[in-house]
């Protein structure tokens, strides 16, 4: 740090240099990413909750009841509007939290999570931060968990199992309803990691394309996380996570003495006010109508991609959600190719190329990708 401090111009400048140099999501050309430009009001939002502090509450009386009542809607969207939770950074923290209050709860000497092959890699730092043993289970061909496994896998030490809906990779849904029955007859916490599903399968089935049931009208669900800050459209950070049980709450309560509210339940301490505030904010604006149109335009444009390549007679797996893999035998020099284009695509483990549709790609964007895909093939 300098001695003396710049004008605020010139601060502003270093400013506009950085950001000048950034990808922007309105540009249509970022295809790899599960976050999104966000709705107005959220910045909006921000602007005027900037200062407050989720971590000392009783100073924020106002902000803590836009967080209950995010946590209502995001309940309500969920199958269960009575769900205990709090706005979080991101699907990393809700992963570690639901993780934290399973371990505690089920009191194991030597806990262990069973985990879907395609599980999200925060659950390999909830595991590690939180002393979990991660018991992998394989996926089956539709690369789904397999459930049998699960079953098998569960036993003296399982503290927690994991299910997937909208998986990082593919977008594709675990069979949560199976896994809920092994859940309640073993009696242990079944986490769902809705982080990028929670705000598109409760639509998919109102657009006529499908149902995959995963939230809490599935008895064996105890917790949920779901990220406002993806398909949500709030502003990052955002990130939700739901507890059907209220009373677990309390077996990750740590004592905060000196502050104005004496216990709390959330991993970070001083936590941010304008990210529960823009989404409460984002989510009115919205209503479950805004939602299921920017999830009926992802997914028209998802499927205008997948029959577009298939046309090209690429092989391409059909898309649940707006998570759309094609595999190629050249597919190095591809994904080379049409990043020399300016295209943003990402890879899955297995070498796949990877797009996510979100609502900052455009039916043009979709067009002009196409044209340069079956120019580079
Ligand atoms: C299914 C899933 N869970 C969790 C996460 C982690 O979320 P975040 O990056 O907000 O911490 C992601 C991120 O892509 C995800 O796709």
């Amino acid at each position: 740090m300098d001695e003396k401090g710049l004008s605020e111009e010139e601060v502003l400048g270093i400013l506009e240099e950085a950001r000048a140099r950034d990808l922007k999501y309105r540009d249509g050309r970022i295809l790899s990413s599960m976050c999104t430009a966000p709705h107005p009001v959220a910045l909006k939002a921000h602007e005027m909750f900037f200062e407050t502090n989720l971590g000392d509450a009783g100073l924020f009386p106002g902000t803590r009841e836009l967080e209950r009542e995010a946590v209502v809607m995001l309940g309500s969207l969920l199958g269960n509007p009575s769900a205990a939770g709090f706005i979080v950074s991101g699907g990393t923290e809700a992963n570690l939290t639901a993780l934290w209050a399973a371990r505690n709860a089920a009191g194991k000497d030597k806990p262990e999570v069973i985990l879907p092959d395609t599980a999200h890699f925060s659950f390999q730092k909830a595991c590690d931060t939180l002393g979990l043993e991660a018991v992998r289970i394989p996926v089956r061909e539709d690369r789904t968990v397999d459930t049998g496994l699960v079953e098998e896998a569960v036993g003296d030490n399982t503290a927690a199992i994991v299910g997937i809906a909208g998986s990082t990779e593919y977008g594709i849904v675990d069979d949560i309803p199976a896994l809920s029955e092994i859940a309640l007859e073993n009696s242990v916490c079944l986490h769902v990691d809705a982080a990028f599903g929670g705000f598109v399968l409760p639509f998919l089935e109102e657009l006529g394309y499908g149902s995959w049931p995963f939230d809490f009208s599935l008895p064996g669900v105890s917790s949920i996380t779901v990220d406002p800050h993806k398909m949500g459209l709030s502003a990052i950070p955002s990130g939700g996570i739901l507890f059907r049980d209220p009373g677990i709450l309390e077996r990750i309560e740590t004592e905060s003495p000196y502050l104005t509210e004496k216990r709390q339940h959330t991993l970070l301490g001083t936590r941010s006010g304008a990210a529960a505030a823009a989404t409460f904010a984002v989510m009115k604006a919205m209503g479950r109508q805004g939602y299921r149109e920017t999830v009926r335009h992802c997914m028209e444009l998802t499927l205008k991609l997948y029959r577009g390549m298939e046309a090209m007679g690429i092989e391409v797996f059909y898309p649940t959600t707006n998570i759309l893999v094609f595999d190629h035998r050249e597919r190095d020099r591809i994904a080379g190719e049409l990043s020399r284009r300016g295209w943003v695509v990402s890879r899955t483990r297995q070498g796949e190329v990877r797009l996510v549709i979100m609502p900052h790609v455009g039916k043009e964007d979709v067009e002009r990708f196409l044209d340069d895909l079956e120019g580079v093939l």
